[in-house]
């Protein structure tokens, strides 16, 4: 076979093919944002996880806790995964336990779009929507979730919010990653929680390898209480208010985000009005499509850049894409009925394209 002559290349690309699935999780682009760079003066990058294979930040947490369950012999070939969530981390599980061959149980309040049922229910996913009542009542879709894996045999509740196995994927990849991909010249992290997987084993990393140079900071959306955990030096706040962020803001400390909350450097607390000017600024002005809880994610990073100084680098995480929000994000009636038509600049209501 005759091989055709690769021309010249003027950008560098990894040759290398990925085993299946799994073996496409993670090695995300670290996007450099030219404008937030410029106006801020200083490196503000953000990690490209909507390229993970099933578009969000959680395949790597759904990778983490599956890996981890068979290290720990606690789930065979042709075992169950139970987890209750109605988000990315049911996505990445479906396709996860696709891709090994498990069966793939999720538990969710019976209050979640039909579409994300939907979604979850084509990758593969036995899905039970349940009666949506408060953590404290047994009925809770985390609590159905956790009996039914233990009623059954060579099954596995991934427990997503307390099983550290979540944060130690992260720290050791997604924080590697960075490292690497900044060849160690960063000065802080910033990103929101869920789990806390993410920002636990992120900052863990980047602390421990730069020897404490690297400040971590969370970012918190309204309707959560970890700022107020954080700036109050450790009380228990009661939640206010409430965002239209997806996936973030917490109303207790897991074990995920325990394992580091004591290292960070600080906290920021993002306004939603701050969140949605941001979807719609990234897309305009740097041409990246992101959700919501990501934007929340680059106006932290860019606050967090105007603090420290021009000079510094701060990098951030892109945890999805706006696909699976775009019906809401680009509504006029629905920013209206949320208060946040207002918080779009005229010169980019244009992007307001549906009714
Ligand atoms: C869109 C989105 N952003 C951010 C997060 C937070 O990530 P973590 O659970 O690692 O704190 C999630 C978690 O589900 C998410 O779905």
């Amino acid at each position: 076979m005759i091989l055709r002559r690769v021309p010249n290349l003027t950008r560098s690309f990894t040759t290398k093919s990925v085993k299946g699935f799994t073996g496409a999780v993670g090695s995300t682009p670290l996007v450099r944002l030219e404008k937030i760079s410029k106006r801020t003066g200083c490196e503000v990058f953000g990690k490209a996880e909507f390229q993970n294979p099933g578009g969000s930040v959680k395949d790597r947490a759904a990778l983490g806790l599956v890996e981890s369950a068979e290290k720990a012999g606690q789930l065979k070939p042709g075992g169950t995964v139970v987890e209750g969530t109605a988000g990315n981390t049911g996505i990445g599980l479906a396709h996860v336990c696709r891709a090994k061959g498990y069966k793939c149980v999720i538990y969710m309040p019976n209050t979640q779009s039909q579409e994300k049922i939907d979604l979850l229910r084509m990758l593969g996913a036995d899905v039970r929507p349940v009666p949506a009542v408060a953590y404290e009542n047994p009925k809770n879709y985390n609590h159905q979730a956790k009996e039914y894996a233990e009623a059954t045999p060579n099954s596995v509740w991934t427990n997503q919010f307390d099983n550290t196995a979540n944060a130690e994927y992260h720290y050791k990849t997604t924080g590697p990653e960075i490292w690497e991909q900044t060849g160690g010249k960063i000065d802080a992290f910033t990103c929101s929680t869920g789990t806390g997987g993410t920002l636990a084993g992120v900052a863990k990393f980047l602390r421990e390898v730069s020897d404490g140079r690297v400040k971590n900071y969370l970012a918190d959306p309204p309707g959560s209480v970890l700022h107020s955990y954080i700036q109050s030096g450790g009380k228990l706040v009661d939640r206010t208010g409430s965002s239209i962020t997806e996936g973030i803001g917490q109303g207790r400390v897991t074990n995920n985000l325990g394992t580091e909350i004591q290292n960070l450097a600080g906290s920021l607390h993002i306004p939603d009005a701050k969140s949605i000017k941001m979807v719609y600024e990234m897309l305009d002005s740097e041409g990246i499509y992101i959700g919501a809880s990501s934007a929340l994610n680059v106006v932290a990073a860019e606050e967090l850049a105007l603090q420290l100084g021009p000079g510094k680098t701060v990098v951030t995480m892109l945890c999805d894409g706006a696909y699976r929000y775009q019906s809401r994000l680009f509504s006029r009636k629905w920013l209206r009925s949320k208060e946040l038509e207002d918080a779009i600049p005229a010169d980019l209501q244009k992007y307001i394209v549906l009714e």
